[in-house]
């Protein structure tokens, strides 16, 4: 249930938590919330009820960015990156006053469901009109769950996705990270696994969340740009000129010239996002929970899922995933 900070039920949200309560549930879900499926994808609960309320009200600009990911793909990085190349301009990314040496990611490019969540004078129309263009904002929504006028008003669309093997061992952990102290113990790691697998997980079933979003961006290159986590490791200074680009602000040959793209690169890296003080020792408010931001920096690793998986595991998850995205065009597995 969507509540205020004193605990009282907001009228807005009521026809949706009504819907969200008489769809078909999961009995276990990763993590200690329950699911609930939609049109063919599960959501934790309360954020399907948000999902519907912003599907419904949300009002996009054309000079809109929506980053969209899987969740432990790299949002948080994306975030960060994009900020940067849009906010250039405006903040050098070799200033020491850069807004990212002292705020989360997070805080400077908010989720649309942590702005539902946490503005519930409902729907928080004026917040987001009065945000100026261009407004970064962030889902994890399916692409057929998202407002019409995201399609309708040709805004870009940054998508950031990771094997999910990977995904899945970072979600484990931050799960973990991030239950409520002295809460019960997390789903076990098997059955979690199991769960994922089932296409339970939240915002999944993750391979047709990514195949959504795939055909989308081969359908409109122009609007919808697809990213993977580890094509993002392997070349980053590439891939921030690319989606600078895409996003019709491509870097100038004097500011390649001048190493703008490696500053943004190594202003987002891991190394230096960790160290700041923000990222270490802040936390984020989502509705009435607080979260720690420390949470959001793990390894950073890709194939990280060796330490944590058995080969069998793996290769049960790699057919799967390439099972259910045969004939599409796109490959998500990076082979044990
Ligand atoms: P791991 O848990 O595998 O380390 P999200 O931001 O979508 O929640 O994803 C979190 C994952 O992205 C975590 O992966 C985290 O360590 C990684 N990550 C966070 N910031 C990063 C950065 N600046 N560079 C690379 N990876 C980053």
């Amino acid at each position: 249930m969507v509540t205020d900070d004193n605990g009282c039920t907001n009228t807005f949200f009521s026809k949706y938590e009504a819907l969200a309560s008489s769809l078909p549930a999961s009995e276990k879900g990763i993590g200690s919330f329950p699911y609930r499926k939609y049109e063919g994808f599960w959501y934790p609960e309360h954020l399907l009820v948000l999902t519907l309320a912003i599907r419904d009200t949300f009002v996009a600009r054309p000079t809109d960015v929506i980053l969209a990911t899987i969740p432990k793909s790299g949002t948080t990085w994306l975030k960060a990156l994009v900020y940067c190349v849009v906010h250039r301009s405006h903040h050098a990314p070799a200033d020491e006053r850069h807004p990212l040496l002292a705020s989360s990611p997070h805080d400077v490019v908010p989720f649309l469901h942590s702005i539902y969540e946490n503005h519930l004078s409902a729907p928080p129309g004026p917040l987001l009109e009065e945000m100026p263009s261009p407004r970064i904002l962030a889902v994890h929504a399916p692409f057929t769950a998202l407002p019409a006028s995201v399609r309708e008003s040709a805004c870009r669309v940054l998508y950031l996705c990771r094997d999910p093997k990977d995904a899945f061992v970072s979600l484990r952990h931050y799960l973990d990270e991030i239950k409520p102290e002295g809460s019960c113990s997390m789903t076990p790691f098997a059955e979690a696994f199991d769960l994922f697998c089932d296409g339970v997980s939240p915002f999944g079933p993750v391979w047709d969340n990514m195949a959504e979003y795939w055909k989308e961006s081969v359908a409109r290159p122009e609007e919808v740009m697809f990213l993977r986590y580890e094509d993002l490791k392997e070349e980053t200074v590439g891939s921030v000129r690319r989606l600078a680009a895409f996003l019709g602000c491509p870097f100038t040959d004097e500011e390649a010239e001048r190493g703008v793209p490696a500053e943004i690169v190594a202003l987002c890296s891991m190394d230096k996002m960790r160290s700041v003080q923000a990222n270490r020792d802040g936390m984020h408010r989502n509705g009435r929970s607080w979260f720690k931001n420390s949470a959001f920096f793990r390894t950073g690793e890709v194939g990280d899922w060796k330490a944590h998986m058995t080969l069998e595991m793996a290769r049960r998850l790699d057919d799967i995933v390439e099972e259910k995205l045969r004939g599409s065009g796109l490959s998500m597995i990076s082979k044990p």
